[in-house]
């Protein structure tokens, strides 16, 4: 069936998988992508598919209600799926408004478009909301993340994105909106910005940096190898249930030290160097405020209603990553040019 769907934040890191694996498999669709080009977003990542037939690019801002209004009263988009956002939690420490701004308010405007372009008549229309498992606060040293877990958003940034599934779910039990919402555990892979801690920590190994290791290196994460989130995605926008949250992750938890170590390990071999080499960059610093011990999601939901599950290891995923990196080192470069330079110094040089 032919649809016109609206991708925003496509041009970021799990967008620009999600535009590309939706503009290649579906030429029967037109998809938008719209995304407003922030420091996080680069028109490169989506090279490959700038042309194709059926797709767009549009640059524009989610916070600015009268160009959005506009857009949707144009296009009047059948399916919505909404990644774009302020997405690192350092980044939140500083500047929470930007976050409230862009995850809350930027949402806000999007369902209330959708609204008013269907007049609450939505038959065979969805707004997908992209969420994450932050939204769930931290764990303890046992117990993973279900779908029924109660929000406890401990940093802006998750707090904001807890605001934004809440108006989500709100509009759809007060103006029956059909959405879906997912919440993700920590992706990784390629066109990740790299303030991020693996391409953050590829990058600084390379170039023969200190590994900025926060606290006590000790902090669990439950890491996802992106284009599994992009399949995952597809699978849920087309097969799931209407009004449902789908848990995503990996099955998958690693210290951060544990990872690092394995990186450190991998580095070493691709980049001809003597064992042992990369993880003497390692370097405890001050911890990050307010720290998430721990999130592991339950992915079992999902695996047993819609049969999605990880197409590749950690290892695998993990082996491809590095490559991609060492094998693109232009789009390093230019990603860590200029503004970078500034943010390094102030979250890294100045404590
Ligand atoms: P990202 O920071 O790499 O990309 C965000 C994109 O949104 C960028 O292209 C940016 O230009 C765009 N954007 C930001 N503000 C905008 C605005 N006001 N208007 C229009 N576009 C704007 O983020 P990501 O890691 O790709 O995350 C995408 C989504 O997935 C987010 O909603 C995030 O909360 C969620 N998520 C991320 C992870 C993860 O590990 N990265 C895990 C689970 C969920
Ligand atoms: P990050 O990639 O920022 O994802 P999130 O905070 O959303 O989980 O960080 C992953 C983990 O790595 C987290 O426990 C914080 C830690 N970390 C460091 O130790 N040093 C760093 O420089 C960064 C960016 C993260």
């Amino acid at each position: 069936m032919s649809k016109k769907i609206l991708i925003t934040g496509g041009a970021g890191f799990i967008g620009a998988h999600v535009v590309k694996l939706f503009v290649k498999k579906y030429p029967q669709y037109e998809i938008h992508n719209l995304d407003a080009l922030t420091y996080a977003g680069n028109l490169e990542n989506i090279e490959d598919i700038a042309h194709a037939s059926n797709y767009k690019f549009i640059k524009g801002d989610i916070k600015d209600i009268d160009f959005i209004n506009s857009l949707f009263d144009k296009e009047r988009y059948d399916g919505v799926i909404h990644l774009a956002a302020e997405s690192h939690v350092d980044r939140s420490i500083s500047n929470p408004n930007a976050f409230i701004e862009t995850n809350v308010l930027g949402t806000a405007n999007l369902l209330n478009a959708f609204r008013d372009i269907h007049q609450d008549n939505f038959k065979d229309k969805l707004f997908y909301h992209v969420s994450t498992d932050e939204v769930y606060g931290s764990l303890g040293e046992t117990g993973l993340f279900t779908e029924t877990t109660p929000y406890d958003p401990k940093s802006p940034y998750s707090a904001s994105k807890a605001a934004s599934d809440h108006m989500v779910r709100a509009y759809g039990n007060t103006y029956d909106l059909p959405f879906v919402i997912s919440n993700c555990s920590n992706n990784y892979g390629s066109y990740q910005f790299p303030e991020k801690l693996i391409p953050l920590f590829i990058h600084n190994i390379k170039n023969n940096k200190s590994l900025p290791v926060y606290g006590d290196g000790k902090y669990t994460r439950d890491w996802l190898f992106v284009e599994d989130h992009a399949k995952a995605i597809d699978l849920i926008f087309h097969q799931g249930n209407v009004g449902e949250t789908y848990n995503i992750g990996g099955f998958n938890e690693w210290t951060n030290l544990n990872l690092i170590q394995l990186l450190c390990e991998m580095m070493d071999e691709k980049l001809d160097r003597p064992k042992g080499t990369s993880a003497k960059l390692i370097t405890f610093v001050k911890d990050r405020a307010g720290h998430d011990r721990r999130y592991a999601i339950d992915a079992t939901k999902l695996n047993k209603t819609l049969g999605w599950t990880p197409s590749v290891t950690f290892e695998q995923g993990l082996d491809k990553t590095v490559d991609w990196y060492l094998e693109n080192q232009a789009w390093l470069e230019n990603v860590t040019s200029g503004a970078y330079q500034e943010y390094y110094k102030k979250m890294y040089e100045t404590s």
